[in-house]
């Protein structure tokens, strides 16, 4: 199966003018509030600049990655987010379904088929590994992540998740939209595969990823 439901706007060319964000190659964000968490070495081995604009895959090692934080990878010119969810988080995400307005991930448009077959609110492969393009589906800024269960000043029972400061659209740890936001839908899942438990790949769904496509 070439597409596995991803006919989306990631394989669509990137309107950088309009989209704010800051990327880094390979970067760790620690979870708010817990302070600045030692870096950990993160490997990754991208390609060269060339061939991450024509859209190649890239790879990264996440073993180092703990609870509440955020690698940022860049590719095809957007900002590729892989967080670690706590225990914690991840048994809020069905909670929240109410308050949600697609909590089943119905609009196919904005994740590959295959990150629902586990639980669907997950919206992942690994139930701990969430991976987002980190672009608010309103006019495209960078949404901050707030990773803890705590209340916060624009949702006194938050459960984790992202919220997007210019215009308050709020997203769970699952990327799904909240109801009565700007956003119109939940936040794209790339295409990407794991090729061992720490090695994952963005950019080439799971039934690609032995036959050389990408
Ligand atoms: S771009 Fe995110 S709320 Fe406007």
């Amino acid at each position: 199966m070439a597409n596995q439901g991803v006919n989306d706007p990631i394989h669509e060319p990137v309107n950088t003018g309009r989209r704010r964000f800051l990327t880094a190659t390979t970067a760790v964000v620690g979870a708010a509030g817990a302070g600045i968490a030692a870096v950990p070495f993160i490997k990754s081995w991208n390609p060269s600049a060339r061939a991450q604009l024509a859209g190649a895959p890239v790879t990264a090692d996440i073993s180092a990655l703990e609870e509440g934080q955020r690698l940022v990878l860049e590719w095809r010119g957007q900002p590729i987010w892989i967080v670690k969810r706590s225990r914690a988080v991840l048994d809020a995400l069905p909670t929240l379904d109410s308050h949600l307005r697609d909590p089943e991930s119905d609009n196919a448009d904005q994740q590959p088929a295959y990150v629902l077959e586990g639980n669907r609110e997950f919206r992942s492969l690994k139930p701990e590994v969430l991976v987002l393009v980190g672009l608010c589906t309103h006019l495209g800024c960078a949404p901050e992540m707030k990773a803890e269960i705590r209340p916060e000043p624009f949702d006194a029972e938050w459960k984790g998740g992202f919220f997007c400061p210019c215009h308050k659209s709020k997203f769970d740890m699952a990327g799904r939209v909240f109801e009565g936001v700007p956003a119109p839908t939940n936040l794209v899942v790339p295409p990407h595969h794991y090729v061992d438990d720490n090695t994952i790949v963005i950019g080439v769904d799971p039934s690609q990823a032995n036959t050389g496509a990408a």
